[in-house]
């Protein structure tokens, strides 16, 4: 037997219904919020993700799945969704025109290789949106609500995470200020935040260990050295929460393991989940269009974990559904056949059953189908050109014509 490989997983019955109602949920939020759908190919040049999500992060340093193509292109299956837009935002040239607002949804498959585990896998499913065009700190605050409203519609209890990881006036200062306190606590730290001193220093915020998060407590945090406008949009932002009545908490090392991100960052954790807590991250990122060739564009999105909410939604009870047919006698299978296309053609989800089979076998599958309506054409009904019909959910019987 061949089964998936590690840390990929087949989506389907129950776990494929809950994919597709969390997806549906998303993206009528997301129509409502003026996002449209927009499908990126699922392989694109690996130094897009190169030069977007950074070469010093892990995503594109340990977990690309990479290799050369038959016409020796070197390219990579996307880890994310935020690269693949933006490229396709500059390719079709909407950077160009002054003043538009474009604003996407997608949703589909990405690959990191990562160790898997529970709610960490090899090719796992995002729901993302990114909006372009939209500089103003209201647009920051409408995407966490959308967010917000996201997890309320489907019954997921949350925490939201905030930051501000300034711009490029006020990064680099707090950069250096950060390694020369990193240098000072050096020999403390483990190896992995030792190396990325120097290569990502910022990200040695996020250190899982615990020991380093003890030597952290004293280290500079950046929404302390925040530039003026940095810090005026980081308050207003706060306050429009405020108003709005949305709990967040300030979490000063919520650094996102992305390289493209300025301004504000955020995350959504659950506890319900374990380890791998985040069910959602996002933050601006005004600086990557113009980085990926584009005209100087502001950017702002973020992306849901689709497994990892997966076994926390509440979905409403399915409710019986349409019909199945079925006969007792073989010669009657071509006029229910008719009859299922007449009702497939108002709309009607219908399933047939073409072994002929006794009235009880019938009610059964009628049953495990989940239908509304089960259809029987035995030996007397189909003399008389009709169809016996029982209404599982009003437990009423009828007959009706079988050329209905
Ligand atoms: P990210 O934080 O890398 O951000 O991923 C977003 C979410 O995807 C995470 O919060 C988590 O729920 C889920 N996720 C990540 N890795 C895995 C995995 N190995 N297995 C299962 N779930 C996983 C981004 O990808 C950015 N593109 C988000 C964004 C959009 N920022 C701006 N626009």
């Amino acid at each position: 037997m061949i089964n998936a490989l590690r840390g990929m997983k087949d989506l389907m019955g129950e776990e494929s219904r809950r994919y597709r109602y969390i997806t549906e949920t998303a993206a009528e939020i997301a129509r409502r919020y003026g996002f449209e759908y927009i499908e990126t190919p699922i392989l694109e040049e690996t130094r897009l993700f190169k030069r977007s999500v950074g070469e010093s992060s892990d995503i594109v340093g340990k977990e690309m799945y990479q290799f050369t193509d038959k016409g020796g292109n070197d390219v990579c299956l996307r880890p994310e969704g935020t690269a693949g837009v933006v490229r396709a935002f500059t390719q079709a040239k909407l950077d160009r025109r002054q003043g538009l607002k474009s604003r996407f949804f997608y949703f589909g498959p990405m690959f990191r290789y990562e160790r898997p585990q529970k709610g960490r896998l090899r090719q796992f499913h995002q729901f993302g949106v990114e909006s372009f065009g939209e500089a103003s700190v209201e647009e920051d605050f409408t995407l966490i609500v959308m967010l917000s409203e996201i997890f309320d519609a489907l019954g997921i209890r949350y925490k939201v995470l905030l930051n501000s990881l300034g711009c490029s006036e006020c990064m680099p200062p707090y950069r250096e200020r950060l390694v020369s306190h990193l240098h000072d606590i050096e020999d403390g730290l483990c190896d992995d935040c030792r190396r990325r001193i120097a290569t990502n220093p910022i990200r040695v915020l996020d250190c899982k260990n615990e020991s380093c998060q003890e030597l952290l407590k004293e280290a500079p945090r950046i929404t302390h050295h925040l530039c003026e406008s940095c810090n005026a949009d980081f308050e207003r932002l706060k306050s429009l929460l405020d108003d709005a009545g949305i709990a967040y908490e300030v979490d000063p090392n919520l650094v996102r393991g992305l390289d493209y991100y300025s301004g504000t960052a955020f995350e959504f954790v659950s506890d319900e989940i374990g380890a791998q807590s985040a069910i959602a991250g996002g933050g601006r990122y005004d600086r990557l269009v113009e980085f990926l060739g584009g005209k100087p564009t502001p950017g702002i999105g973020f992306a849901i974990g689709i497994e990892r909410i997966m076994d926390l939604v509440q979905m409403p009870e399915p409710a019986r559904e349409g019909w199945y047919l079925g006969t007792m006698i073989p010669e009657a299978l071509p006029a229910l056949l008719r009859f299922a296309r007449a009702r497939r053609r108002e709309g009607e989800r219908v399933v047939v059953e073409y072994a002929p089979k006794g009235l009880k076998a019938h009610l059964k599958g009628a049953d495990r189908s989940n239908a509304r309506y089960c259809g029987v054409v035995g030996e007397d009904e189909y003399a008389r050109e009709e169809i016996w019909v029982k209404d599982l959910e009003a437990k009423e019987e009828q007959k009706r014509s079988l050329a209905s």
